[in-house]
């Protein structure tokens, strides 16, 4: 007997589904919201409402593109959280129906854990989703850096995870966001800056890094050093962010960068795990993957680092960590109600 999961992702503004049989990917569709462009960011009265337009069409693709039908479906996996109330309901809600209607499991999936499981997707034309060396093996560090959250978590298995480090305000991604938007860049700015960065100088310009002690990050104090940077210096020159917007990004991308990797060579010291892997949608900046590399050859570190189409939030992450929790009868009961900060499970 196959197991066949049907995975759903409704987290934030991206409506996904997959399908994934044994652990191989047949299907992944996701409809991006277009409509949060213009308020330069997520407004979550908007997401949850185009989730109810998508989340129907796109399930339905997704199962008609894997080649199943609905009665091959052995579960239904959805995300439970960390998210926005009204998305994570559309998706919830969605993910009920359809197990109750079929009669099978319904499984309830963190976000997180997803995206941290991405690393194990595998899909039918490669053996993989790994750029380097495929799957990471267990136990392994991994930088998990997006637009809502920036964690490191020590993995020893499938589905036994420990934070040991993460960030006590913004996130890695709101900082690329936030201080791209300061410099006329649209939402999401990661990309943008990433792009920029490499035409620029990195060492042009020095923005304020946090002192914390242990393996805890923040961003807020990078953000404000930036902001008022740039208000001194329009003050002086108006053309300022057009004559030197490669150079701020790069910068900015640099002091990003060294953040994340300070506390990462801290935890590797602090548990000896030399396996690292990156997980996350800001796992895509290509600034980050060369010092990785670099800093994986100087310290002799394995590195493990996946293909961007399962970086940013999609559903076949879902749908995988759907799949581990089924081969464990991890089941949810249909009182399952989404957590919007996310959850410890027992
Ligand atoms: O994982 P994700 O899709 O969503 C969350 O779960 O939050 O991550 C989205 C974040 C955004 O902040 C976006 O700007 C950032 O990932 N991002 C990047 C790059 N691609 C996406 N940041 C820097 N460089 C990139 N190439
Ligand atoms: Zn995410």
């Amino acid at each position: 007997m196959k197991t066949v999961i049907l995975g759903i992702e409704s987290s934030c503004d991206d409506t996904g589904a997959a399908v994934i049989r044994d652990g191989v990917l047949l299907s992944n569709l996701i409809a991006n919201q277009e409509v949060h462009r213009e308020f330069g960011g997520v407004v979550p009265e908007l997401a949850s409402r185009a989730h109810q337009q998508n989340i129907i069409p796109v399930a339905k693709q997704a199962i008609n593109q894997s080649g199943i039908t609905v009665n091959d479906l052995s579960a239904v996996a959805f995300t439970r959280g960390p998210g926005l109330m009204g998305s994570l309901l559309v998706g919830s809600s969605f993910a009920k129906g359809l197990a109750l209607a079929l009669n099978i499991p319904l499984i309830a999936v963190n976000h997180l854990q997803g995206h941290i499981l991405a690393l194990f997707i595998r899909d039918q034309k490669k053996r993989s989703a790994q750029v380097i060396t495929g799957s990471p093996p267990f136990p392994f560090l991994c930088l998990l850096v997006s637009g809502g959250h920036t964690q490191i978590v020590v993995v020893r298995d499938y589905l036994e995870m420990e934070i040991i480090g993460q960030t006590i305000d913004d996130a890695a991604g709101e900082a690329f966001d936030k201080c791209g938007k300061v410099i006329g860049l649209t939402y999401p700015a990661g990309p943008a800056v990433d792009q920029l960065a490499q035409k620029g100088n990195p060492d042009a310009f020095t923005f304020s890094k946090p002192r914390l002690k242990d393996l805890n990050y923040s961003f807020s104090g990078l953000k404000t050093s930036f902001l008022y940077f740039i208000r001194d210096r329009i003050h002086e020159d108006p053309y300022f962010i057009e004559k030197r917007r490669e150079d701020l990004c790069a910068s900015l991308q640099h002091t990003i960068i060294e953040i994340l990797l300070n506390k990462l060579r801290l935890a590797v010291i602090q548990t000896g795990i030399r396996n690292i892997a990156l997980a996350g949608g800001v796992s895509a900046n290509s600034g980050l993957q060369s010092a990785l590399r670099q800093e994986a050859r100087k310290q002799g570190w394995n590195i493990y680092i996946p293909e961007s189409a399962y970086t940013t939030d999609n559903a076949a992450m879902i749908a995988i960590t759907g799949y581990y929790k089924y081969l464990k009868g991890a089941f949810s009961g249909q009182d399952v109600a989404p957590e919007a900060r996310g959850w410890e499970e027992k």
